[in-house]
């Protein structure tokens, strides 16, 4: 029996249902039994009041800016903890002794490399136009079919392969990316190196050129680092909950993150990172200071990248920090980069004006992050990409939560439906000889041939 009970009075009759209270104090009305019950079903547009399952991964207090990974708050980890460190922690809830942590980077160390026979993939598998969320979704999908015995879509034998799984696909989403955009680019692929970390590893496989050796400056390696520490998870966002959604049908850890990926790439998630970019280059060559696309986007034509958030309804915590080291990694780079000027304008504006305060519209975490990137040399088109190698941890957690549920349901919401109903209209549309009964329309007839001809000689 549940400590609190909520009532729903519908037509006279009253119902009673479970209060479930989260570990910090969140507490959610449990409607499982809600149609059993009552007959009726919860219509909530977006999920926006939705608890879709219980989590023990991250948490989110929106109205204060708390983000924390396992209880830790964001703050703590994004200064003292590394990105592979805090990946450990997200997958497998504690943070690494020494040892677990030396098992766990050489595990993923071991994995950076493709199966030879997947460059192909790089070698006019894709067009040079492809967007490299596309050839990441693909590839992560595939890679998967190079291990059979973790992708047999039953839970208990992808289970016990979870940890080399994990740690596989950590390091390959890496190489992926670094080698989509070479081949992009047309330049030659570059293999990991065993002598670097996670980050500067990355950095080595996409900037590295025969004739010249990139080494990073440290402060920029920690800069990425930051940024894909920062993205880790975010509990029920829309490319986690696909990954939860897809798992849910029993579907394997490669076949989840790979769903996970094209969920990320839309401009309202992961893809917002690219277009804050693009928004800021579209303001400064046309001159304007920010005045005239903020007055836009307040008429609704068009919306401040990077700002809002369906939980935050305060300064995105992640922003903040993120906002500090993108001045660092400017002064680093000795950039001067005007595209970092009209972005503190545009923040300034938006945050001394009613239409975004009346909204609690803060920037968000890809406001920054896309300085940040492009600093460093990222083109912009590799901006989401960096998202969905930073979001691989909790994506990765997510799966193994939903596997190892104990009753394993399948995800499947229910509708309202409002189209017509329409139970007579064929009937009807044939007996006015509007339609014909045959697949064959008039277009194809005029065409002749075998399948026509066979078809009329039929009727
Ligand atoms: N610019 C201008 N107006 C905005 C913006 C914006 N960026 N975001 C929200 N609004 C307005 C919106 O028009 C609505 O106004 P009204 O009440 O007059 O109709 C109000 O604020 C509430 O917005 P909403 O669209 O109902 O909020 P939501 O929770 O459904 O959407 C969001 C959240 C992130 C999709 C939205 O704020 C947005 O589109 N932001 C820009 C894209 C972006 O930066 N996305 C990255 C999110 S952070 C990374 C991640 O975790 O995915």
């Amino acid at each position: 029996m549940a400590d609190e009970m909520a009532n729903i009075t519908l037509n006279g009759k009253t119902f009673s249902f479970p209060v479930h209270s989260g570990t910090e104090g969140e507490k959610a009305i449990d409607i499982s039994k809600l149609r059993q019950q009552t007959g009726y079903i919860a219509l909530d547009d977006g999920f926006a009041n939705t608890g879709s399952c219980e989590s023990k991964i991250t948490y989110i207090d929106g109205e204060k800016g708390i983000l924390c990974y396992r209880g830790i708050p964001i703050e703590v980890l994004a200064e003292n903890s590394t990105f592979i460190e805090t990946a450990y922690l997200i997958i497998y809830g504690e943070l690494p002794s020494r040892k677990e942590m030396s098992n766990f980077s050489q595990k993923v160390l071991r994995n950076a490399s493709l199966h030879e026979s997947m460059l192909h993939f790089f070698d006019g598998g894709f067009p040079f136009t492809a967007h490299p969320m596309a050839i990441l979704s693909s590839l992560l999908n595939s890679v998967g079919c190079y291990y059979p015995q973790m992708v047999t879509n039953q839970r208990e034998q992808d289970l016990e392969h979870f940890d080399d799984a994990a740690a596989l696909l950590l390091s390959k989403v890496r190489t992926i990316a670094a080698m989509a955009y070479r081949m992009k680019n047309g330049l030659p692929l570059i293999y990991p190196k065993r002598d670097l970390g996670y980050s500067q590893n990355f950095l080595h496989m996409m900037f590295t050129e025969p004739y010249h050796e990139y080494y990073p400056h440290d402060d920029i390696t920690k800069a990425l680092d930051l940024i894909f520490l920062l993205h880790a998870d975010h509990e029920q966002n829309c490319s986690t909950s696909t990954v939860r959604m897809v798992a849910s049908s029993g579907a394997n850890l490669f076949a989840s993150v790979s769903a996970g990926v094209c969920a990320l790439w839309g401009p309202l998630h992961g893809g917002a990172n690219q277009r804050v970019i693009q928004m800021l280059q579209e303001i400064h060559d046309s001159g304007d200071d920010g005045t005239k696309f903020i007055e836009e986007a307040k008429a609704g034509k068009t919306k401040l990248m990077g700002f809002g958030h369906r939980l935050y309804k305060t300064y995105d915590p992640r922003a903040k920090i993120l906002r500090a080291a993108a001045e660092k990694v400017l002064q680093v780079v000795k950039l001067k980069d005007p595209l970092l000027d009209i972005a503190q304008r545009l923040e300034e504006k938006a945050r001394s004006d009613s239409y975004f305060i009346d909204r609690n519209l803060y920037p968000n975490v890809d406001f920054y992050s896309g300085i940040i990137l492009k600093a460093i040399g990222m083109p912009t088109d590799m901006f989401t990409v960096m998202f969905a190698i930073g979001r691989m941890p909790g994506w990765i957690a997510h799966w193994r939560e939903v596997a190892e549920r104990e009753k394993g349901k399948i995800i499947r919401p229910r509708q309202i439906y409002v189209g017509s109903p329409r139970r007579d209209y064929v009937k009807m549309r044939h007996r006015e000889g509007e339609i014909s009964s045959d697949y064959e329309s008039d277009d194809h007839k005029s065409y002749g041939g075998g399948a026509s001809e066979n078809a009329a000689a039929k009727a």
